[in-house]
């Protein structure tokens, strides 16, 4: 059988018919850990933070891990301790991140909803900085941060009206979009946040979206960012940080994004040309980091030949994997260990009450009963996204570096899923 090239920066290799993450066997772990079970390379994840740091070697900058792409403590924990940053969405982010050895200082904190109660708490940790994303919300803050007598450091999103050409639940910077401030109202917002006394404007910040596999959609970002930092500085208002959000696309299917110290050469250009080159840069990259240091291993229940279809079930299923159902994503489905029994066209589905439930369609997999096969590309937005729907308990996950496995997550039990209700 002809196998699929595996994705890029993944650490995953064959030896023989058996798939390796790094140095460790996948059908051991699933063996030893059940199935559905989430293993992720350290050496993956390291790696593709260092073409990030070689990127902005030499420059005034900051590399802040959005991590709602993947926000599991150990994972978190092996960011911290290459020294990044985190861009963080809500309080239980912010209570996460520290509990992980996250430094508070270097956090951001984006999001269109931030409430009151997440507000303070982030201003009593001392984050680095708020990305605000309207003008009611500035108010706020500048409300919250005078009654704790102390002011928040912002940032405020602009929305640059740039077509990150990706899919539409995932583009953030256009118009249409509830994301940011629209770019023409950029100078007033950061005009009335400077003579807020609860406020102190540090830094602007954009983000486009997700998956963006094209250098132009940055380039686009870029310039009409330094437009308006030209028209903010010129209004008297100096920033210290120019923040370019996320959004740098994986191999999935082939795909080829730039790579991020490729992409980087070119913003530093652009940024350099324009005489912006010194300023304090920082990032918030999620997928990226992690979307390929991942896979989730499952287990076939049934091949179940069908008129029209034939299906491959899984014991993994949407409420793990939720990207196929919510963005009709595609995630490569391989068998952990190659067999050579006849190859069949199927759909891989789970075990969900949903005909929304699959993974994989009209795939060409030779596998039986009993098979394991690796749903690979799923470092990110997968366990971050997992759900108990159908009393299913979420997958463990694993660590592993070299030739060790750390078991980072147990598997949650149907009684975990129902520990915090209470009978009438
Ligand atoms: N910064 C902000 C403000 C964001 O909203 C996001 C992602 C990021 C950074 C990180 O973007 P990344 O580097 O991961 O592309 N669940 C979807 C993706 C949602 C992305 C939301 N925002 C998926 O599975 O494709």
């Amino acid at each position: 059988m002809n196998s699929p090239a595996l994705p890029m920066g993944s650490q995953l290799q064959r030896s023989g018919p058996e798939l390796h993450l790094e140095q460790v066997s996948l059908s051991q772990m699933a063996r030893e850990h059940g199935t559905p079970l989430f293993v992720y390379s350290k050496a993956a994840m390291l790696q593709a933070l260092a073409a990030y740091q070689r990127g902005l070697s030499g420059r005034r900058s900051r590399i802040h891990y959005a991590m709602k792409a993947n926000s599991s403590l150990a994972i978190l924990q092996v960011f911290a301790q290459a020294g990044c940053g985190f861009d963080i969405v809500s309080g239980g982010e912010l209570t996460r991140v520290l509990a992980a050895g996250g430094e508070p200082g270097k956090v951001i904190f984006s999001g269109v909803g931030k409430t009151r109660a997440e507000m303070r708490q982030a201003l009593k940790a001392g984050i680095g900085c708020f990305n605000v994303e309207s003008l009611p919300e500035l108010a706020v803050l500048n409300e919250v941060a005078l009654e704790l007598g102390t002011t928040a450091p912002i940032s405020i999103r602009v929305n640059p009206n740039v077509d990150a050409k990706t899919h539409p639940y995932i583009s953030t910077g256009l118009k249409g979009n509830k994301f940011g401030v629209a770019h023409e109202v950029t100078v007033q917002a950061y005009q009335q946040a400077a003579e807020m006394p609860g406020l102190r404007v540090v830094g602007i910040d954009c983000h486009i979206g997700s998956q963006i596999t094209d250098i132009g959609p940055y380039l686009d970002a870029m310039d009409r960012m330094l437009d308006m930092v030209e028209a903010i500085e010129a209004a008297g208002i100096p920033l210290d940080h120019l923040d370019f959000g996320g959004g740098l696309g994986i191999d999935y299917q082939g795909e080829r994004p730039p790579q991020a110290d490729a992409l980087w050469a070119q913003l530093l250009d652009r940024l350099d040309a324009r005489g912006q080159g010194q300023k304090m840069l920082m990032i918030e990259p999620g997928r990226s980091l992690v979307g390929n240091a991942g896979v989730c291993l499952t287990e076939v229940l049934y091949i179940k030949p069908g008129e029209q279809k034939n299906f491959c079930i899984v014991d993994a299923a949407m409420n793990d994997l939720p990207r196929p159902a919510m963005y009709e994503a595609y995630h490569q489905i391989v068998p952990v260990h190659e067999r050579a029994t006849p190859v069949l066209t199927c759909d891989v589905v789970g075990p969900v009450c949903e005909s929304g439930d699959w993974l994989g369609r009209d795939r060409s997999l030779s596998a039986v009963a009993g098979d394991v096969l690796a749903v690979l590309s799923t470092g990110a937005y997968c366990m971050s996204m997992a759900s108990n729907y159908n009393t299913r308990g979420r997958a463990a996950e694993v660590l592993v570096d070299g030739s060790q496995a750390h078991l980072i997550r147990e598997r949650e039990s149907a009684f975990d899923t129902f520990a915090l209700e209470r009978l009438l």
